[in-house]
Formats: C-alpha cells, structure tokens, sequence
C-alpha cells in the first residue's frame, strides 16, 4: 500500500515586526486587550508578495527533501492572498523554482488550505497520479487589511511555509482525514474584495470590508475542531493518549485551549505559535509544523494531530504519523530581498490608500512588489 510522507519542510517568515504597542498607534486597542483576548503579542508583516515568500519556502522544503526543481510534478498553493485569480499563484512559484515539469493549482479553503491540500496531494499521490509534490501554506493578509476594523485588524499576520510529500511503502504521512464545512455559517466569515493587485485602472487596490463575527466563529471552530479531532483519532483506532504533539490552527489561544481541553490532549503536546505571529491563515500550520521540527518537538514516528478551519467555515482533522528523518538532506540559499522598512511603516503606507472607512481610494497603484511577482 503507498502512503505519502512529508519528507521536505521549510519556512519564510518577513522580518519586520508589527507589535500590540504598533496597533495601538492608530487603532483604539491596547496590548492588554489584544493578549488578554487572543494570546497575540506580536505578528510579521511582508514586504514582498505571497509568491515570493512561497517561493522560498518552498526552496527549501525541496532541498530539505534532497530534490531539486526538476522533480517536482506538483504544486498546490494553498491561501486566500493571491495577487491576482489569473494566472493563478502556483504558476508564479513554478516559474519562480523553474519547476517546469509541474502542475500548479491553487486551492482555497480559507485558512484550512494548507490542511485539505496535504489530504489532497496525499490521495493523488496514493492513487499514483503524481509522486513529488509541494503542498504550500501562504498568507499575506497585511496588504489587504482593513486597518480602520479594530475587530479583525489585530488579529492577523503574514507568511509561509511549504513541505514535500513522496511516495513511500512505509505506514508514514496522512493516516487519516476528516474534512468538513459548517456552511450554515458561511457569512460569519466574509472579505470583500479580497486578493486585488490590479494597479491603475478603475480597480483600486487593497479595498476589503470585512463581515466577521467573531463570537460565532469562536464558537463553532472549537465545536468543529474538537468534534473532528475525536473522530480522525476514532477513525484511525486511537486515542488521544496516542497523540504525541498537536499543530492546530491558530486563530486565537482561546479556542486552541478549548480544543485541546475537549479532545482530552494536554497542553503541553501543542505547538504554539500565536503569541508571535497572530493567525496566519493558510500559513498558520505549516509554519507551525517547521517550527516544532526545528525545536526537536517531532521525533521519529511521532503522531501529530492537525485540527483546523477557516472561512466557509471549512473545518478538518488530519493525523499524521512522522517518518524516520527529522533533519534536513539539504538547505536553499534562497533568501528574501533585504526588507528597509518598518512594519508599522508598510501598514501606513497601506492606510495611507485607504478612507477612514477602509475603504481604498480608487484607482491607486498597486504595492511595488507586484511588478516582481509574476
Ligand atoms: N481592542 C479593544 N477592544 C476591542 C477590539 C480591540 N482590538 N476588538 C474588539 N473590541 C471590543 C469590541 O468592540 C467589543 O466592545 P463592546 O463590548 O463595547 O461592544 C468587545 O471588545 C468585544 O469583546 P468580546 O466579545 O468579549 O471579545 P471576545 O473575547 O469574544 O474576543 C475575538 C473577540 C478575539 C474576535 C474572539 O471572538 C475570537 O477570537 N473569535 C474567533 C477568532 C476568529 O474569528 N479569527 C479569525 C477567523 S479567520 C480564521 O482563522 C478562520
């Protein structure tokens, strides 16, 4: 029987820094609600586009895989921040890897994109229809931020991270998925104008309003969550003792509390990365998964336990079960361009286009990035 395990794994974070204290220069918050609420301290806002930061993200999966470009026969780009619907994102990275062989396709299930395009590369890979491919979690959220909406403005951050998956006879990756959607309460959770970098024209650009209940959502993603995690773990005739690490999605330390309070798993076995980077969205799980390996938090054969959801509201639990090899065959020199500016400076220049509504003016140019990311 063929299992698809991750064999490659990397990440590209932006390095500027957008702290509470920043939010409270222009929004009426303070560092003591937004941790109190959230978990959140700080979170990272890009200077360059989401297919950049895929790119060397996904860079170094391959090299931590031991492949090169050449090997690769799919790309799934998993993320709502596309700059533009057409072409779509996956292209950008393919031409960007000189992955010439590969297929592209972007998948958007909101912020469980990453997730359901691990369960989707792993049932292609299964059935035999591709053997390598890089399943990327990616969100740049900052550009299209309302930034006058105090009540999601502090809630998100950018990045990326990406790994590879490959054929194996071995019991390893994917061993059992449960994917749902609570379309019920689909307009919970609802950006308008999302993923628009037409520059000129009558498109203007970063122009979102955004219909979010925050309580409802709350609600329902930790129902979701737990509800799923208890399934997969059923489905795969386990328990939660059986779990050695959770990577949940982190949209709010809150609901990761309940999850794991629900599912029965200690707080101690999840990887917790809100606190630093906010809720990336798509990008939120794999950056997590990197990060767990880079602490020595995965060992060999471990069973992590991946519950997550997102807008739509698409919700999943995936477990997944570790191979041998918890360090990289190889590193990418890829690296992002020098970033010069601050990220309170980059929001600014963001709110700068918008009204005090948040709503953009009409007609302004694109971000400088959009040129360099065909
Ligand atoms: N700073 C200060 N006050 C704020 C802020 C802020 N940034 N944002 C909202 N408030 C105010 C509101 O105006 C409201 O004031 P009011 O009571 O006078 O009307 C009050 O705080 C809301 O307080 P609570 O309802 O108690 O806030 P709660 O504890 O529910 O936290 C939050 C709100 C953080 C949004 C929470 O509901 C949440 O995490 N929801 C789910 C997370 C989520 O939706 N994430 C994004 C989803 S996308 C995804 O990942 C799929």
């Amino acid at each position: 029987m063929t299992f698809a395990a991750i064999t490659g794994w990397g990440k590209c974070m932006p390095p500027a820094v957008l702290s509470n204290a920043d939010l409270s220069t222009f929004l009426e918050t303070s560092d003591e609600w937004i941790t109190s609420r959230t978990g959140m301290r700080e979170r990272r806002v890009s200077h360059v586009s989401a297919i950049e930061m895929s790119t060397v993200a996904s860079a170094r999966a391959l090299a931590c895989a031991g492949l090169t470009a050449d090997d690769v026969d799919l790309i799934i780009y998993g993320g709502v921040s596309n700059d533009e619907l057409v072409p779509n994102s996956a292209s950008g990275v393919q031409v960007a890897l000189g992955a010439t062989r590969a297929a592209s396709i972007d998948l958007n299930t909101a912020c469980t994109s990453f997730a359901y395009g691990l369960a989707t590369a792993t049932a292609m890979i299964r059935t035999g229809m591709v053997r390598n491919v890089i399943v990327i979690g990616v969100e740049l959220i900052s550009r299209y931020m309302d930034w006058s909406n105090r009540n999601v403005a502090v809630l998100f951050g950018d990045g990326a991270a990406a790994v590879v998956l490959q054929p194996t006879e071995r019991e390893e990756g994917l061993l059992g998925s449960v994917l749902g959607c609570d379309a019920e309460a689909r307009a919970s959770l609802r950006v308008r104008g999302f993923g628009c970098v037409y520059s000129g024209r009558d498109i203007s650009f970063g122009d979102t309003i955004w219909d979010f209940d925050g309580a409802v959502i709350f609600k329902r993603a930790v129902h979701a969550m737990a509800e799923s995690s208890v399934r997969v773990l059923k489905e795969c005739g386990m328990t939660a003792d059986d779990v050695d690490l959770v990577v949940p999605h982190q949209a709010n330390l809150r609901i990761i509390e309940s999850v794991a309070k629900y599912a029965g798993v200690p707080m101690e076995k999840v990887m917790l990365t809100v606190q630093k980077y906010g809720n990336m969205s798509a990008a939120t799980v794999p950056v997590a998964l990197v990060e767990a390996l880079e602490e020595g938090r995965v060992t060999p054969g471990c069973r992590i336990l991946i519950p997550a959801f997102g807008g739509g509201l698409t919700y999943c639990a995936l477990l997944v079960r570790w191979g041998e090899r918890i360090t990289p065959l190889g590193l990418s020199d890829r690296e992002l361009p020098p970033c010069t500016q601050t990220a309170l400076e980059m929001v600014n220049e963001v709110r700068g286009r918008q009204d005090p509504h948040g709503r953009s003016s009409a007609g302004l140019m694109a971000p400088r990035f959009a040129e360099s990311s065909r």
